[in-house]
């Protein structure tokens, strides 16, 4: 699938709607996630580079509650408000941000006019308004008027039919931003074209949303690899697979929070002959010592083998953050539910409108 790349439109002296990945977590008003932030600086710095450029951000940060009876701007909730991220988004990305408080067109239209050279717009929480969530078309419409183009920068969201993935490109020319495109290449690649040994690492908890991926590996991949509370769910509803699947032979304990140590040393006999390694989910409790054990070796196995390594979803993330080992994996996906979707079917509420047709 070939897709509209930002950098093949001439932007000089327009305006451009750009919607980012910052559904982070925040701790004491602290950024937990930056990867997801750093997602976008690229394509940040590039259009806010180009001549004469108005650049505005839109984005969500998790599920604010009461969104369906907000009334006015005094009810939105502080906590899910990107007010509170201001300094340090303006560090991560280097620029100086216009933070617009309200997604009215009349504001947005006026601050725009106010803009400064070197200043980036961050418009508030999409989610405080049910339109997004509901795609509403006339509220796409009006965001839409005070704008040239719209780019998608927020892959983590691709798999969402809202408003500012699936409404705004229908007013908007839409292209794909640079990190963007990099998932594409990058995921369509390990998903259909694979180097072989091809192997796919699967953990973490739900085995009905795994189920789709793991099936989708066997049609390409050598090995895949179960672990964590989904190898257990799968064991105990008597789930048949495909011989390519490799459910864990022995436990960490009677509880079975983490893979035993035979499990352990066959992942990583098959992982050091691999060529291409995707892992998503842990493979135990590995937020709790000493059940961290199987992701941590298994980790560590991907990392030291030669194969091009990808891996995303929010847990793989946390467990690399936390181990100071995000730039020892070949890609890592800023997308959890996408990344899976994507995986498993091939298809993205956000790329009709991003193709090239
Ligand atoms: C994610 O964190 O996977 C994305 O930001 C999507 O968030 P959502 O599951 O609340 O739509």
């Amino acid at each position: 699938m070939k897709i509209k790349k930002i950098q093949e439109q001439k932007l000089e002296g327009r305006k451009v709607l750009m919607r980012v990945d910052l559904d982070v977590p925040i701790e004491d008003g602290k950024i937990q996630d930056v990867y997801r932030v750093e997602s976008s600086k690229e394509s940040i710095k590039y259009i806010a580079s180009q001549k004469g450029v108005k650049l505005a951000l839109l984005s969500h940060l998790g599920r604010p509650k009461d969104t369906r009876e907000l009334v006015s701007e005094e009810a939105f909730d502080s906590h899910f408000s990107f007010r509170q991220m201001i300094q340090e988004l303006q560090q991560i990305w280097g620029v100086k941000i216009r933070f617009v408080a309200s997604l009215s067109e009349d504001l947005i239209k006026k601050e725009l006019e106010k803009m400064q050279e070197g200043e980036v717009m961050l418009l508030e929480n999409v989610r405080f308004y049910h339109e997004e969530m509901d795609n509403d078309e006339s509220f796409a419409r009006k965001l839409a008027k005070n704008f040239d183009f719209f780019v998608n920068e927020s892959f983590a969201v691709a798999h969402r039919e809202h408003m500012s993935i699936v409404g705004l490109p229908k007013f908007l020319p839409a292209f794909a931003g640079i990190h963007f495109q990099k998932e594409m290449e990058v995921l369509e690649k390990v998903k259909n074209h694979p180097e072989h040994p091809a192997v796919a690492v699967i953990g973490g908890a739900k085995i009905e949303t795994k189920l789709p991926l793991i099936e989708s590996f066997v049609e390409n991949y050598d090995y895949v690899l179960v672990g964590g509370k989904i190898a257990n769910e799968a064991i105990d509803q008597g789930l048949i697979f495909d011989k390519k699947v490799i459910l864990p032979v022995d436990f960490a304990n009677d509880d079975r929070l983490d893979i035993g140590e035979k499990t352990i040393e066959k992942f990583k006999d098959i992982i050091s002959q691999a060529e291409t390694i995707v892992w998503n989910g842990p493979l135990g409790k590995f937020e709790e010592e000493p059940f961290n054990r199987g992701t941590d070796e298994i980790l560590d196995a991907i990392i030291e083998s030669e194969a091009y390594s990808v891996t995303g979803g929010g847990e793989s993330v946390q467990v690399l953050e936390m181990r100071g080992k995000i730039d020892k994996i070949s890609f890592v996906s800023a997308g959890g539910g996408s990344m899976l979707q994507y995986m498993s079917s091939g298809d993205l509420a956000a790329l009709d409108s991003l193709e090239e047709k």
